[in-house]
Parts: structure tokens; sequence; C-alpha cells
């Protein structure tokens, strides 16, 4: 039986990202209602939905150790590795094999397994079926292919789209247009996770700007131990993760830096960190007097979990734009959730905006 408050979700992607998510909808079922503070989110409740008014629906993955099994079971298969928080139940909805398309890198074909006798579904009339509300895409970098065809069913089923991953869609002229003419709402590009390296290096930029320190330059590297990071490591793959974490930075500085100045990306694999994300950042700069200023940071964070937070906020807002019937892309949630938003703001006048958003006083 369909509640009218619940979120119908459908997950493409079973991987690390999705399993956080799906134990933290768990994690927080009986959360006391009346407690407007929970951690890991921007409210208990947001325009009256819970966290657990979500319900996950539908599943499309390729791993043949996650095709064919409930979801509830597929988070905990291999290669995922994330630190398993919460138990959770068969939840009845059975893992569907998507295409494969170009999911899968050269440097991840040992790590996801596909047996090329399962066959892969009709992805739009699943979500039809389901009656799906909101598709999630967890795809690894790089399926610009598979991204397309994924959202080409949301368009042809009638189901909005919160794009997690640096693949151009919600930043995209062409492709918003497409969403206003179905009347879909549309949020991305590119989580950004709750205290990651985008969000630290953004605030440390803003930083150095607000106290008039002249940024001369900056990197930021990352490494990690999931397939996330696996799959990285086929740098064709990283063209557009690289703009989209660069600009998240350029974005804060007064004056951008020329690309020989500024270093950002993932930069190598290291199996035994396994969901576990160490970053570094260095920043240079010049304070009164052109007096030299350095800035070294080390974060270190398990992964997965960090941006699960910050989808169950997102799916809520997404959510209040089907019911408020507004299409096209969602510039305030857009702007706090995402790295590569179509419209850049500082992130305290993103979450102002977004808090707007979610008491209806600004319509996107
Ligand atoms: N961890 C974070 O906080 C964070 C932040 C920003 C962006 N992201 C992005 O989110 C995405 C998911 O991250 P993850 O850590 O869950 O990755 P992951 O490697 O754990 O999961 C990817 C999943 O996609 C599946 N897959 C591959 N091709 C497919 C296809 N054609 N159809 C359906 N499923 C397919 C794989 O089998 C795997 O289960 C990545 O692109 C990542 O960069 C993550």
């Amino acid at each position: 039986m369909i509640n009218l408050s619940d979120i119908r979700v459908a997950l493409v992607g079973v991987g690390n990202c999705a399993s956080s998510l799906v134990q933290g909808v768990e994690y927080y079922r009986d959360v006391d209602e009346s407690s407007p503070v929970v951690s890991g989110l921007m409210h208990n409740i947001i325009g009256g939905y819970k966290i657990s008014d979500i319900k996950f629906v539908a599943a499309f993955d390729i791993d043949k150790r996650k095709v064919g099994y409930d979801l509830g079971k597929a988070i905990f298969s291999e290669p995922n590795c994330t630190k398993k928080f919460q138990d959770v139940p068969e939840l009845g909805v059975d893992v569907q094999k998507g295409p494969v398309l170009d999911g899968v890198a050269e440097t991840t074909m040992d790590a996801f397994l596909v047996d090329g006798k399962q066959k892969p579904v009709d992805v739009a009339e699943i979500l039809r079926e389901t009656k799906a509300e909101i598709l999630i895409n967890y795809l690894p970098v790089g399926s610009e292919r598979a991204t397309r065809y994924y959202v080409d069913a949301c368009l042809e089923s009638g189901v909005a789209l919160i794009n997690a991953i640096p693949v151009f869609i919600a930043s995209d002229s062409e492709w918003i247009k497409k969403f206003e003419e179905k009347n879909l709402p549309v949020i991305g590009d590119d989580v950004k996770s709750q205290v990651g390296a985008t969000i630290v290096h953004r605030t440390l930029a803003k930083l150095f700007v607000d106290r008039g320190v002249k940024l001369d330059r900056s990197y930021q590297l990352n490494v990690g131990g999931n397939t996330d990071f696996l799959n990285m490591l086929k740098r064709e793959r990283l063209k557009s993760k690289k703009i989209s974490k660069t600009e998240s930075v350029q974005s804060q500085l007064r004056n951008r830096l020329s690309d020989y100045n500024i270093h950002i990306g993932p930069s190598d694999h290291i199996p035994w960190l396994e969901d576990n994300k160490v970053c570094f950042i260095r920043m240079e700069g010049r304070k009164f007097g052109d007096v030299p200023l350095t800035l070294e940071l080390r974060l270190s964070v398990e992964d997965s979990p960090n941006s699960a937070g910050i989808m169950v906020d997102a799916i809520r807002c997404c959510k209040l734009a089907l019911d408020r019937k507004i299409s096209g892309v969602l510039t305030s949630p857009s702007a706090y959730f995402m790295k590569h938003p179509p419209e850049q703001y500082r992130d305290s006048t993103a979450k102002e905006m977004v808090e707007e958003f979610i008491r209806g006083e600004r319509e996107r």
C-alpha cells in the first residue's frame, strides 16, 4: 500500500554510498520526532517529512553478488567495504540488473563481477511499475553513457533525479530544459560530503579571502581504498571529477588561481584504507606585508557515510519540489548539497537559501 507521506526512491549503483544511505534510513527510523536536531542531518523533519518516510522501491546494479538479492542484503556484499553501523532487515526490494555500458572501468574489471547471463531489465519500465518518484545516481565516476541511459529512463517514466556523481546533468542547460519539459525537478551534480575535503577546502579558501590573505597556490590530494578510488585510477574517467572539485574551490576565491597553481584530485588507491579517505590540503599565501603563510591539513574520514546525511536531506527537498510541482533544476538545494551546481554560492548563503526553500519562501 502506498502511504501519502512515502518518498519512493530508486537507487542506481548499490555501492558503498548506497549502503550508508540505506543503513542511515534504518538507523534513524525510530528517532524521536519531537527533537528538532539529530546528528548528521540538517533537520530531523523537513517540510513535514521524516527520515523514515524514505522508502526504497527499486535498485539497480550490475555486480552478480548484488543482482537478484534483497537490497538489505546486497548493501553488505563485496566489494562494498564501508562501515556497518546498522543492521538492515530484508527490505522486499530485489536489486535488478541495469545495462553495464561504461559503468565498469579497466581498473574495476576484477572488482565488479558481471555475469553476462544475467540480462538487463528495462529501467524505465521498472521505475513506472514500482511508482518510483526520485532516482539517485550513484554510478562510478566517468559513467557518462550509463548516466545518460538512467537519466533518459527518469525522463521517460516521470521520475525526479538526484545526481550524486560528476557527470554534468543538473549543471547542463540542455538537460535542465529536458527536466523542465517533463515537469520534473533535478538536484546535482556530485554530492558534497558533510565534512569532507571539498567543504573544508572551500571554507579555508573563503577564510583566506575574508581575512585578506592572498592565496598563491594550493593542492588537495586524496587517497582511499574503496572501489570509488580504484575506479578513479583510470585518469580518463576523471575529467569531470577534477572540474567539479576544482571549481568548487575556485568559486570561493576573489581571483581565480591559474591552472598551474591549483591541483585538486584523487591521487591513489591504497587497498587497506578501505572506505577510509585521507585528504591532504596545502595552501600557500601572503598576508600583511606580503609575508608568506602556509597551511597544511590532513583530514581522515569514513567516505560513504559522509555524504549519506546530505542525501537524506536532498531527497526530502526533492520531494518538496514534487509536491509543489516545481520543475527544472533546484538551485538552492543543488548549491548547498552538491559540489558542481549550476550556480555556486558561499556555503552559508546556500544554507540560508535551502532553509527559505524548505519554508516555501523561495521557489527553487
Ligand atoms: N563518498 C562520497 O561521499 C561521495 C561524494 C561525492 C560523489 N560520490 C560519488 O558517488 C558515486 C558512488 O560512490 P560509491 O562509493 O558508492 O561507489 P562504489 O564503487 O562503491 O559503487 C558503485 C556501484 O555502481 C555499480 N555499477 C557499475 N556500473 C553500473 C551500471 N551500469 N548500472 C548499475 N550499477 C552499476 C557497481 O557495481 C557498484 O556497486 C561515485 O561516483 C562517487 O565518486 C561519492
